[in-house]
């Protein structure tokens, strides 16, 4: 990522007091952050924190009670329409899909983004980026949790979207697989392609992410580059970090 000042860079994200609330529950307390058009930036922190419900509220899923929140210069509520054709989002759990094979899936997704020669080759993108070799024309009824992951990345990042939002990408995939889902994200961003995901990997983070949001009981405690996380804290890695800040 270029080394400028954050004022001349734009941003594919910018959140401000951002909060919602389930019944009792206030999930999200006045959440401000922004992600830089061309980074990956890595939202963490525990179980119940509010990782998805920031995540879906940027992906137009969830209305928010307050707060606002652009999304690759359009306004979530304004113009909701806008955001959607900007982005991809990966849920947490997706599932797979009914009597469709993974290439089939491909084509049904690049149907809504582009006709003919473009779709296909935005298909052959997907089926390269999904990794699944001749998988790919199976039933995906028959895939494994970590074959449909790999197969929604490939939907998701093949169409090529200004932001890609990322509810952890690796989640259930084993050593190997992870290894290249997480090389397909390093590779994604670009002068205006940006990633933002959550994670629970401090690993997986420390590689992959340009900048990190530190999130606990609905806000964000602190933010900046692994680097400077770990020299605020004094700590060598960022699992340290995490445990001395949501300690
Ligand atoms: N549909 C819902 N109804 C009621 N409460 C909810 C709902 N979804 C989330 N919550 C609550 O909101 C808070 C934030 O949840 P959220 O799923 O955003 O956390 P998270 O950071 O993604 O957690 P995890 O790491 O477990 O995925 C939690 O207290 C959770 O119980
Ligand atoms: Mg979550």
């Amino acid at each position: 990522m270029a080394d400028v000042p954050t004022d001349m860079v734009s941003q594919a994200v910018q959140v401000d007091g951002l909060r919602k609330h389930y019944g009792d529950v206030q999930a999200l307390q006045g959440l401000s952050f922004e992600v830089r058009s061309d980074e990956i930036f890595g939202l963490v922190g525990p179980n119940g924190a509010g990782k998805t419900t920031t995540l879906r509220t940027l992906a137009t899923l969830l209305n928010k009670d307050d707060g606002t929140v652009t999304v690759a210069g359009s306004d979530v509520d304004g113009d909701p329409d806008a955001v959607r054709r900007a982005i991809r989002y990966l849920p947490e759990d997706a599932g797979a899909y009914e009597s469709m094979s993974g290439r089939q899936f491909l084509e049904f997704v690049a149907d809504f983004y582009v006709q003919g020669s473009e779709a296909a080759s935005m298909v052959e993108r997907g089926v390269e980026i999904a990794d699944l070799g001749d998988r790919i024309d199976d039933d995906t009824k028959a895939y494994s949790k970590g074959m449909t992951r790999k197969l929604l990345i490939g939907s998701a990042l093949m169409t090529d979207p200004a932001l890609a939002i990322l509810d952890e990408p690796t989640s259930g995939l084993d050593v190997q697989n992870s290894k290249v889902v997480r090389e397909v994200v390093k590779e994604f961003p670009d002068a205006d392609r940006s990633i933002l995901l959550s994670s629970h990997d401090m690993l997986e983070v420390e590689y992959l992410c340009d900048r990190v949001g530190l999130l606990s009981d609905g806000g964000i405690v602190t933010s900046g580059s692994p680097e400077e996380l770990m020299a605020e804290s004094d700590a060598e890695n960022l699992e340290d970090v995490f445990l001395e800040v949501v300690a």
